[in-house]
């Protein structure tokens, strides 16, 4: 049967653990100048319905590196931009392709494609999830502190997609994970139900709350995002204000562990949700996020579009 990767909830955590491993393997292989066409032949479709940097590289260049194919389909361009459904979109796509990317808006739109499609299909962001984002901002901190679990990590600002992932990620890794939000812009009481659920199966604490300050402390890490994401453009002027309390600087990174990171989904916004000073200082690690999300989206094509795994 055909797996998906549309939350990380979607998946235990052995395999993600697996999927950590695979990266670091790809990671160095790529460094050694060893080829890995573990994916020759085969394609991707890539369907976005907003912009892209990071994810459409990542993905695209990844599918070069393993010896397949990846197709960047614009949502306005295809025939969905004129009324086509999406189940009769995801029937066309499994008959072409080995696999499909979508970064979309409605979570609900992103699981008719994949209850449709009889190929894999990978959430490449929706207005709920960013799962690709955070299972490489896991495989970063992996890879600098070693175990996830009992890490501590906050993230600061908006309860949104990103939020969400991190509750999933943190909760499925054993993590202590806390999140300050405005208290207008809480996470979705269901992702967070989800969660706390999750957590207490493997061991992780989740605090939520709205106090940055008390979130930062002892921390090994502070995660932002942007305070206003795509889609949620019209109520920019509220959320500009409702989110000054919540900038990342120096003196909350002053409350985190000795030798704590700051991180970044990017696109950042210098002055707002980060000051330019912290952002743009060694204690950064937003351009290893970016580069690792390569060695990291492979690993998922590998996973999904590969052989059967022993
Ligand atoms: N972080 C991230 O997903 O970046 P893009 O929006 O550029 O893909
Ligand atoms: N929360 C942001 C993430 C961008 C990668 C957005 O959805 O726009």
């Amino acid at each position: 049967m055909k797996r998906d990767f549309l939350t990380l909830a979607d998946w235990s955590p052995e395999e993600l653990t697996a999927l950590l491993d695979d990266a670091v393997r790809l990671k160095a292989e790529l460094r050694a100048g060893q080829p890995h066409r573990r994916l020759a032949g085969k394609s991707l479709g890539m369907i976005f319905e907003k912009a892209s940097t990071r994810t459409r590289v990542s993905f695209e260049t990844g599918m070069f590196q393993l010896g397949g194919h990846a197709l960047h389909l614009s949502g306005r361009d295809m025939q969905l931009g004129r009324g086509e459904t999406l189940e009769d979109t995801a029937h066309v796509l499994s008959r072409y392709l080995d696999g499909i990317l979508i970064r979309t808006f409605g979570h609900t739109l992103l699981e008719r494609l994949a209850a449709a499609a009889t190929i894999p299909v990978i959430n490449g962001l929706t207005d709920t999830y960013h799962p690709c984002q955070v299972i490489t901002d896991l495989f970063t901190l992996r890879e600098r502190f070693g175990n996830l679990s009992g890490m501590r990590v906050a993230f600061i600002g908006d309860g949104n997609n990103m939020a969400h992932s991190w509750l999933l990620g943190a909760a499925l890794f054993g993590m202590d994970f806390r999140l300050a939000t405005p208290p207008d812009y809480r996470p979705n009481p269901l992702v967070v139900a989800r969660a706390q659920q999750l957590a207490a199966e493997h061991g992780a604490t989740l605090s939520i709350g709205d106090d940055p300050v008390a979130a930062v402390d002892g921390v090994v890490a502070v995660h932002t995002d942007t305070w206003v994401s795509m889609g949620d453009e019209a109520s920019e002027v509220e959320r500009l204000a409702a989110f000054q309390p919540y900038r990342v600087d120096a003196a909350l990174m002053a409350h985190a562990a000795d030798g704590a990171v700051f991180m970044h989904c990017l696109p950042a916004h210098r002055g707002d949700e980060v000051t330019a000073e912290l952002f743009d200082s060694p204690q950064s690690i937003v351009f290893d996020q970016a580069e690792n999300r390569l060695h990291v989206q492979k690993a998922i094509l590998v996973r999904l579009l590969g052989q059967p795994q022993a």
